[in-house]
């Protein structure tokens, strides 16, 4: 790989370079593909569910090769290295003795990028010694957990000229890019609103039986001590994440500011009060759960659109991202909340389409990257967008190319935790975001949905 190492020597030289990235993405810096060998190599810090599906789509590539991964779970590694071994691939080298040796696999040399799937109070630091190290990070969501978590993020790129893609996969759904097609062609008019979220019954995965924290294994590890400590969005880029993207934030639109108001919190409560393990006197039922139930965020943009952000992780429910989106022309409401559609003029008066209609209009809007990889994906994790999510990742790694999800996108998503935290806890008055990029959102033309990439 010694283009590569011209490309780092290039890039630990030159600060700047990350910031005229930052001006012109989609800008393509350092080896040209057509002399490389095609091919990448990849580090992974976390390979526990999620960093193994990583593993797994990734690893199975011919263009890949995974010389290291990095795991404080002895187990985690056993499973990573038979993910590796069905793809075909040899065992990696596997870094595991303490909560830091992630640091001495971002030492080695014959690395490319690095996916970090870790729990969430890791992304930002293990983030940000990866940029460091002048490995192009795969950054899982949500990108950090405090205001300073994603500032460090945004100086880390700026002052490294390292890339950061952050793995939100909900921007890859197909009704999320045919919505993105419908309104680069104008469909819905101007957009004004839209509704979205995170709506998933996480009882299951905050409890192993009623325990989480060191008797509990997986997520109820260390997500639901999340739900104990904090009153916020706790989870806000699967929902906002494609919003922004047909709302085009960080490039011509902004976060301007936003309210929040939180339910009281019952759902945990009651979960363990109910449960067979559980009952009244278990000692996790007199547990004073700080994060309501259902949090409502609302969102003004600099160019005056509203969005609706819902939270809501502990109650019964079906999944659901709750996306809907008004404009001067159109609404529309996606795969939960409806599947269906209203065009002033091309609907009949004031009837939505459903069913096959709705199907037609999304057929029509269809994405070329979904119509291309319509087989490919089918067999990847929720419903193919995990797919284009790690095609998007190694394609940009390959190239060095700027990622389509950057780190401004990162830091003005995952910001939200923290914000509507404190709204909360100020009675819901508004919070005003940073404007992470430093006035260039003004001037920045969008490209997500917009090349071969992605
Ligand atoms: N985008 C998605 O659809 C999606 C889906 C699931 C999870 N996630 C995200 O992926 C991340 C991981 O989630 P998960 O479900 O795999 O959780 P998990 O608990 O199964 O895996 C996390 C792994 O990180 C390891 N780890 C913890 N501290 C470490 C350290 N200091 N160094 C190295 N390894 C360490 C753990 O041992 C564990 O194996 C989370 O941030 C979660 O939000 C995203």
């Amino acid at each position: 790989m010694k283009n590569n190492v011209n490309r780092r020597n290039f890039l630990k030289t030159t600060t700047a370079a990350g910031l005229g990235l930052a001006l012109t993405p989609g800008f393509v810096l350092g080896r040209n593909p057509s002399n490389s060998q095609g091919q990448v190599s990849i580090g992974f810090i976390g390979v526990g569910l999620r960093g193994r599906s990583h593993l797994n789509l990734i690893s199975g590539r011919d263009d890949v090769t995974v010389p290291a991964i990095c795991d404080v779970d002895p187990d985690a590694i056993t499973k990573a290295q038979k993910v590796l071994r069905d793809n075909g691939k040899k065992e990696a080298e596997a870094y595991t003795e303490d909560a830091n040796v992630y640091r001495k696999l971002l030492e080695r040399q014959d690395l490319d990028g690095v996916i970090i799937a870790t729990p969430w109070r890791w992304h930002s630091p293990m983030a940000v010694d990866a940029m460091k190290a002048h490995k192009y990070v795969g950054l899982e969501v949500p990108a950090a957990t405090t205001l300073d978590g994603c500032w460090d993020l945004v100086k880390a790129h700026e002052e490294t000229g390292t890339q950061l893609m952050f793995l939100e996969n909900v921007c890859y759904a197909r009704e999320v890019l045919a919505v993105l097609q419908m309104l680069k062609n104008n469909l819905f008019g101007t957009p004004v609103h839209a509704t979205c979220g995170y709506k998933h019954d996480l009882r299951g995965v905050k409890f192993d039986g009623v325990e989480f924290g060191e008797k509990a294994n997986n997520e109820a590890k260390w997500r639901t001590q999340h739900s104990l400590k904090r009153n916020a969005d706790l989870y806000p880029t699967h929902g906002v994440g494609p919003v922004a993207k047909w709302f085009n934030i960080n490039r011509g639109n902004r976060f301007e500011y936003l309210t929040s108001v939180a339910t009281k919190s019952e759902g945990l409560h009651q979960y363990i009060v109910d449960h067979p393990e559980g009952g009244p006197d278990h000692p996790n039922a007199k547990l004073d759960w700080k994060l309501g139930d259902i949090v409502t965020t609302i969102i003004k943009t600099a160019n005056g659109e509203t969005i609706v952000i819902s939270h809501d992780t502990n109650l019964p429910r079906p999944y659901s991202w709750g996306f809907t989106l008004h404009g001067t022309k159109g609404i529309w409401n996606g795969q939960y909340e409806g599947r269906r559609i209203y065009i002033e003029g091309k609907s009949k008066q004031h009837q939505w389409e459903s069913g096959d209609d709705y199907d037609a209009w999304m057929k029509k809007y269809d994405h070329p990257l979904w119509k291309k990889y319509e087989n490919a994906a089918r067999e990847a994790g929720h419903g193919g967008i995990d797919y284009f999510t790690d095609r998007t990742f190694v394609e940009c790694v390959k190239q060095n190319a700027y990622p389509p999800i950057d780190v401004y996108d990162a830091a003005a998503w995952s910001s939200i935790t923290p914000l509507s935290e404190e709204s909360i806890s100020l009675g819901s008055k508004s919070v005003n975001f940073p404007d992470f990029t430093g006035g260039r959102w003004i001037k920045r033309e969008p490209v997500f949905g917009r090349s071969k990439i992605f």
